[in-house]
């Protein structure tokens, strides 16, 4: 697939089959993360890949938007560690991940909300790091995999020169 496909393709999944992620490919998504730029080069990140069955469940457990971890097969939590803009170097780190994720036939989804002092505990990540996400990865049911996906037109939010002159003309 080009990149642009699987750019195209990806979905949020949210719903998993059962079937365990083979360790070759979730080796892969590690090392997409690790290929990402990151400011000045830093690196400043971590990944926790968790796949105790008690676990998943007590990370489900602590996040309001994602209950559907208890279903995934594994997990992997990102840390950032001393970063000047931590956000857009994990961003990086994480659509790497997804897109290396979905070319392999494995879905996710991004969960942003934690009690991240909890989930800090529970995995043993330093209290001076900063939780960004703890998402789910698995093989997508049929339904999961099949969902429309919706975005706002181009004209609506492209333009050429100058706002409000749409690109599409
Ligand atoms: C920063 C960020 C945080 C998100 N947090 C959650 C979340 O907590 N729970 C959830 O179910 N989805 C979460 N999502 C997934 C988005 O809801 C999803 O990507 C969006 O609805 C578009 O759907 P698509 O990814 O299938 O195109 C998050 C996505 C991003 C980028």
């Amino acid at each position: 697939m080009s990149a642009y496909q699987t750019i195209r393709a990806r979905l949020a999944v949210r719903s998993f089959k059962p079937d365990p992620v083979p360790d070759g490919v979730v080796d892969k998504i590690l090392r997409a993360g690790r290929w990402a730029p990151s400011s000045r080069n830093s690196q400043p990140w971590h990944m926790i890949v968790v796949r105790d069955r008690r676990t998943l469940a007590e990370l489900a457990s602590l996040t309001p938007s994602g209950g559907f971890i208890a279903d995934a097969p594994l997990a992997i939590a990102v840390a950032m560690d001393g970063a000047r803009r931590a956000e857009f170097d994990a961003g990086r780190l994480i659509e790497n991940m997804v897109l290396a994720a979905w070319d392999e036939g494995v879905g996710t989804c991004m969960v942003g909300a934690f009690d991240g002092a909890k989930v800090k505990a529970l995995l043993g990540i330093p209290e001076s790091m900063e939780l960004v996400t703890v998402m789910p990865y698995g093989y997508p049911t049929e339904e999961a995999a099949t969902k429309t996906k919706l975005r706002k037109p181009l004209a609506q939010i492209a333009h050429l020169e100058r706002f409000g002159r749409s690109w599409e003309g």
